[in-house]
């Protein structure tokens, strides 16, 4: 178990990162709050590069007004605890000055069509602000390899993209979601959860697993979309925000007749925490099939 160094400074981090040695370098950005899914990813780092960066800021760019910036739950002593055991080597923590010396950047990432759906709906700015704080990380710690959560799955295809048409010389790597027993996805915000409230959040997990169920069964787009929907119609607990079947890599809506793999995602409140989930699904092509559907 090795205590990872922490820095604060970008100064700090060329020193460290010097100190790395020529190897090569993994970055696992976070805001802190970890948990196992964090942990996850820093571990599928460690086996892929020879010096693993984590940074832990909460960046203010990607908060709207409403959100929870103030509130967002941060202790780094506790982050840097949970690191020791999970193979960081460097824990890059600036605060909002360091990253935003001249205030809020007057030029910013822009994520396109690919901010304006579901979270961007919902979420105006959002994903324009995740996609310049990612852009400036990557250029602080200039990594080889940078590695994201499936969970959160409409920023890793805007990350994707952004590397794509920005040219950003970074492998891009997705780790699976990590889950409860209860087959709750992990997220920071979760500690929010009063424990009538974690039943409901149940009934997310539940949704995408009945969802992956009849897409084996053969189901269609539609189908697969009424099978999930039900299940979340029956828990007055959950405020759905949406469902989507979708494009994994563009997140546009996939067509009633799709057959392959797409991304069904789900937004929802559940009190006042917004929780968000997702499976991939691999629609078959007999869903296309008129006669499997008569004999569902
Ligand atoms: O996924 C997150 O925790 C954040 O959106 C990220 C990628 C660290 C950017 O602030």
């Amino acid at each position: 178990m090795t205590t990872p160094r922490v820095v604060r400074t970008r100064e700090e981090l060329d020193a460290a990162l010097t100190e790395g040695g020529a190897g090569r370098r993994a970055v696992v950005m976070t805001m802190g709050a970890l948990h196992e899914g964090h942990l996850s990813l820093v571990r599928t780092a460690r086996e892929r590069a020879d010096q693993v960066v984590v940074t832990v800021f909460v960046n203010p760019l990607q908060f709207g007004p409403q959100e929870d910036l103030a509130s967002y739950p941060r202790d780094l002593d506790r982050d840097v605890a949970l690191l020791s055991g999970a193979g960081a080597d460097v824990v890059f923590a600036p605060d909002v000055a360091e990253v935003y010396p001249g205030g809020e950047p007057v030029v910013r990432v822009v994520a396109g069509r690919l901010g304006d759906v579901l979270e961007g709906a919902s979420r105006p700015g959002h994903l324009d602000g995740v996609l310049t704080v990612v852009l400036k990380l990557m250029h602080l710690v200039r990594p080889d390899v940078a590695l994201f959560g499936q969970k959160d799955a409409q920023q890793l295809a805007a990350v994707r993209q952004m590397v794509h048409d920005l040219d950003v010389p970074v492998e891009v790597v997705a780790v699976p979601t990590v889950r409860d027993a209860d087959g709750v996805a992990l997220s920071s915000r979760n500690a929010y959860l009063d424990p009538g409230e974690r039943t409901c959040a149940r009934a997310l997990s539940r949704a995408l697993a009945c969802a992956q169920d009849v897409a084996r069964d053969g189901a269609s787009a539609p189908s697969v979309l009424a099978a999930a929907r039900a299940v979340l119609d029956a828990e007055p607990g959950v405020a759905l925000d949406y469902l989507a079947l979708v494009d994994p890599a563009t997140v546009e809506d996939v067509p009633a007749d799709h057959a392959g793999p797409a991304l069904l995602a789900v937004a929802a409140r559940v009190g006042a925490t917004r929780l968000i989930d997702n499976v991939v699904v691999d629609l078959a092509d007999g869903a296309r099939s008129p006669q499997h559907e008569e004999n569902r």
